[in-house]
């Protein structure tokens, strides 16, 4: 329930990389009274004691179901972050990311539906799989065309065949945006889906081998690499591209989207900046040199760039996304917004907090 100066959201996966600096900016904003779910307590650990405005329920979503049940029922509005979104775990651990990206996903979008209360829903811009051109070589295709930049509701979703697990996590959350759609649609929740496109900054992927094991996403990795002066690995040559977005832009969309609950009714919305598209080779350029300034090292320049393949990076069943540009039309109109810092800029906001943590190279 809303007291009289604020509305109660509910954030699922607060303590993730998008739900923390979320709930930084809501409570900045003295706005909103934020109950934060999440299995684990890091990224937000500084908040409670500071933030009367915060409830933290240190809890997996399925532990304590009457407990999310009555936090759902209370709110103004959920929004959803939990899940599994790291590439190397779609053909590795299926069960769970399917499992996390569709089935965790339905008792929520049922539970709003049933309690009247609105949905913003984080989704992903795997959505549309890979470009008509990737499937098509030889179609004419313009640029600028709905296959070629990825409109909000025009765009098809074109994703490989079974034997490429790595769809399985766009599959599921296609399916979590159809169903969130139908209840809208059928029962009348109010609901708006968001698609990110590669946010980065701070407090962005734990660092394999020095944080954790795995494989998380291409930034983490890289900076991996050169913290331990080891080859930067391009898979595949490093020809997919991407647009990254800085999560302060990312964010005061979303608080926009959180203000405006008719206005952003039954929209899906495109978080990205067209105008930060990069191929990953150049990326790997891009960080190096950064890094080679942050650490004041040129001889960082000289770490080199190592071509991969899929299959011996990721393993068998990975099939990448070969572009993912925006359209960011949608956001502009709606909610009077566009991005504002560049990839450099983006890029030394991210590295920097790497930098900070790290300030020794793991030899
Ligand atoms: C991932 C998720 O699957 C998306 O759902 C999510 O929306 C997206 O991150 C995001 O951050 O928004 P993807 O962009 O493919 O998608 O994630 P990365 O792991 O960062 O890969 C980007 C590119 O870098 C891919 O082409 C990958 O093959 C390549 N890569 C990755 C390398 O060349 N070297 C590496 O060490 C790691």
């Amino acid at each position: 329930m809303s007291s009289a100066t604020h509305q109660r959201v509910v954030v699922l996966g607060s303590d993730g990389f998008i739900g923390s600096h979320l709930v930084e900016a809501l409570l900045r904003s003295g706005s909103w009274q934020v109950v934060g779910w999440d299995r684990e307590q890091i990224r937000t650990a500084h908040l409670p004691e500071k933030h009367p405005e915060f409830v933290f329920r240190l809890r997996d979503l399925r532990d304590d179901p009457a407990l999310l049940a009555s936090d759902i029922t209370q709110a103004d509005v959920v929004v959803n972050l939990a899940a599994l979104c790291n590439p190397s775990l779609y053909g590795t651990r299926t069960v769970d990311v399917i499992e996390s990206n569709f089935l965790h996903v339905e008792p929520i979008v049922r539970q709003c539906a049933n309690a009247g209360v609105r949905l913003v829903h984080l989704s992903t811009s795997e959505v549309f799989g890979r470009t008509l051109r990737s499937w098509a070589p030889d179609a004419r295709i313009e640029e600028g065309s709905p296959f070629e930049t990825f409109e909000e509701e025009n765009t098809p979703f074109l994703l490989g065949p079974l034997a490429s697990t790595r769809w399985s996590y766009a599959c599921a959350k296609q399916l979590s945006e159809r169903l969130v759609e139908a209840y809208g649609r059928e029962q009348g929740l109010q609901w708006t889906i968001v698609r990110p496109f590669n946010f980065i900054g701070p407090r962005m992927d734990y660092l394999p081998g020095l944080e954790g094991e795995g494989t998380p996403r291409v930034l983490a990795c890289f900076v991996a690499a050169l913290l331990s002066r080891k080859p930067l690995r391009l898979v595949e040559g490093g020809r997919s591209r991407r647009a990254f977005l800085h999560i302060h832009d990312a964010v005061s969309a979303l608080v926009r989207i959180l203000e405006r609950p008719e206005a952003c009714d039954r929209k899906v919305f495109h978080l990205g900046n067209p105008a930060n598209e990069t191929d990953i080779h150049g990326l790997a350029l891009r960080m190096r040199t950064i890094w080679s300034r942050l650490r004041q090292d040129p001889s960082i320049l000289e770490l080199p760039l190592q071509e991969v393949s899929a299959s011996a990076f990721y393993g068998e069943g990975y099939e990448d996304s070969d572009r993912r540009m925006p359209s960011i039309a949608q956001a502009k109109r709606i909610l009077d917004w566009e991005p504002h810092l560049g990839l450099d800029e983006a890029l030394i906001s991210t590295l920097t907090d790497y930098h900070q943590r790290f300030p020794k190279d793991a030899l």
